[in-house]
């Protein structure tokens, strides 16, 4: 095993700049204990749901390796409490927040976790491999992002899967400006900056890009949080396009977003505006892009990502055959379905609440709301539509069953398994 200092080294000056920051204002705020965050995953449907959403066509287990990279304070320990089964390594560049994950360990008595402090660029040096990466704001703030992407990469089994989150560049123009304008001032992290800072910005004038931020984003209010938005040494953002090229420049292929509806034309305004059928004919990563410059604030794109020779197809949902009829839908934990006080034809409105944007949701009629009510995450579509209907209206309903399905999946309210397996 090489030692700490050869795990740090990446020859860069903004490394060394980033890793002082990150000590000196660790990310996300320090917290002591997660035991809401473990009652949350005690869900198992919850457990199968994130699984699935990685490996549609893999059978649920709970025992993968998986590493967290630039895991700050508390996301390597989150992941090692909420799969009990797996091996979860940590890395991070800044000493403090390896001490945080630290204490989180010790405090939780995680055995399935290692803490490391490396820098991403030096992973492979640690000598392993893992099914399960995630890395999520970090490779915006790395000297060459596309070379840590790549050291990433190389460490990721042949059928693993990337958890990634940067940042993007148009829902976040108020925080540029205002990096800008702390530039320009010679603004430098220190504590008596950053309290006079949410000062001055208490006074922005009403309509200022950064404004509409700070409302949605209360957690802005603190003082780690604002750090590392607005005085960060190194952010850069990556646009629905640039994000795409950086994937392939690594070897890696695109498979889904984490959330996926806010990007598509099938769901939301989107679907309703003059120019949703020409959007819907674009090959779907255009329609990704067209839907960030449409919706416009967007502030951070998180996505799944395989290896490109991935031996099978890594989202292989496909509603053109009849495969589909054999997928089990498993719902979001966090679908919500609200039937009162709705239009009179409209049985229920189904919505994800993890989604921010309010025009997010799914409007069924009765016998989709049959459908819905009847998945239990073990029945294939199948199942689920003959017992929803007699016999004799079954085939009339098929394409009422396929095209509610697949909304129901752009819409985040399910994930699929795929993998063929007798239903229960
Ligand atoms: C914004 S925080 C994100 C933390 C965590 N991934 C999360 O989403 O909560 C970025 C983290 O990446 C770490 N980091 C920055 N550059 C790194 C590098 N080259 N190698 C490893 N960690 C790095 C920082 O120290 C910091 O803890």
């Amino acid at each position: 095993m090489s030692t700490r200092t050869e795990l740090l080294a990446t020859g860069s000056e903004v490394a060394d700049e980033v890793r002082h920051f990150y000590d000196r204002y660790p990310y996300p705020p320090p917290v002591d204990n997660l035991e809401k965050y473990q009652e949350r995953w005690h869900d198992p449907q919850r457990k199968r749901a994130d699984f699935h959403l990685f490996w549609p066509d893999r059978v649920f287990r709970e025992d993968q390796s998986i590493l967290v990279a630039g895991c700050g304070t508390s996301q390597a320990a989150k992941h090692a409490l909420r799969w009990p089964a797996a091996q979860v390594i940590g890395i991070d560049s800044s000493a403090t927040s390896v001490r945080y994950t630290e204490e989180l360990k010790k405090k939780h008595n995680l055995k399935n976790l290692e803490v490391q402090q490396c820098a991403i660029e030096r992973i492979s040096d640690l000598g392993m491999s893992f099914d399960q990466i995630v890395c999520t704001g970090v490779l915006h703030h790395l000297a060459d992002p596309d070379a840590a992407l790549t050291a990433l990469r190389r460490v990721l089994k042949p059928d693993g899967a990337m958890h990634l989150m940067v940042y993007a560049p148009y829902g976040r123009a108020g925080v540029y400006m205002i990096q800008e304008f702390c530039r320009r001032i010679g603004i430098h992290p220190s504590d008596g900056e950053i309290r006079d800072l949410m000062r001055g910005l208490g006074a922005l004038p009403a309509g200022h890009p950064l404004q509409s931020l700070l409302t949605q984003a209360p957690e802005l209010q603190d003082e780690l949080t604002l750090a590392d938005a607005l005085l960060h040494p190194k952010d850069r953002a990556y646009s629905v396009p640039q994000l795409l090229e950086l994937i392939e420049g690594a070897a890696l292929r695109f498979g889904r977003w984490i959330r996926q509806a806010p990007y598509s034309a099938q769901c939301g305004v989107m679907s309703r505006i003059p120019q949703a059928a020409r959007i819907m004919r674009l090959p779907l990563e255009e329609q990704y892009a067209v839907a960030e410059l449409f919706r416009g604030t967007m502030i951070r794109h998180s996505a799944v990502v395989y290896r490109n020779d991935c031996a099978s197809p890594s989202q292989p949902i496909d509603f053109a055959g009849d495969g589909w009829l054999d997928y089990v839908p498993i719902r979001m934990p966090d679908t919500i379905c609200i039937e009162d006080g709705l239009e009179p034809g409209t049985a229920a409105v189904l919505i994800n609440r993890t989604h921010t944007y309010r025009d997010l949701f799914l409007a069924v009629g009765q016998i989709e709301k049959r459908f819905f009510d009847a998945i239990d995450g073990q029945h294939k579509i199948g199942d689920i539509v003959e017992r929803a209907l007699s016999s004799s209206c079954r085939s009339a309903h098929l394409d009422l069953a396929r095209s509610f399905f697949e909304r129901l999946w752009w819409h985040d309210l399910v994930v699929f398994e795929t993998a063929a397996r007798a239903t229960a």
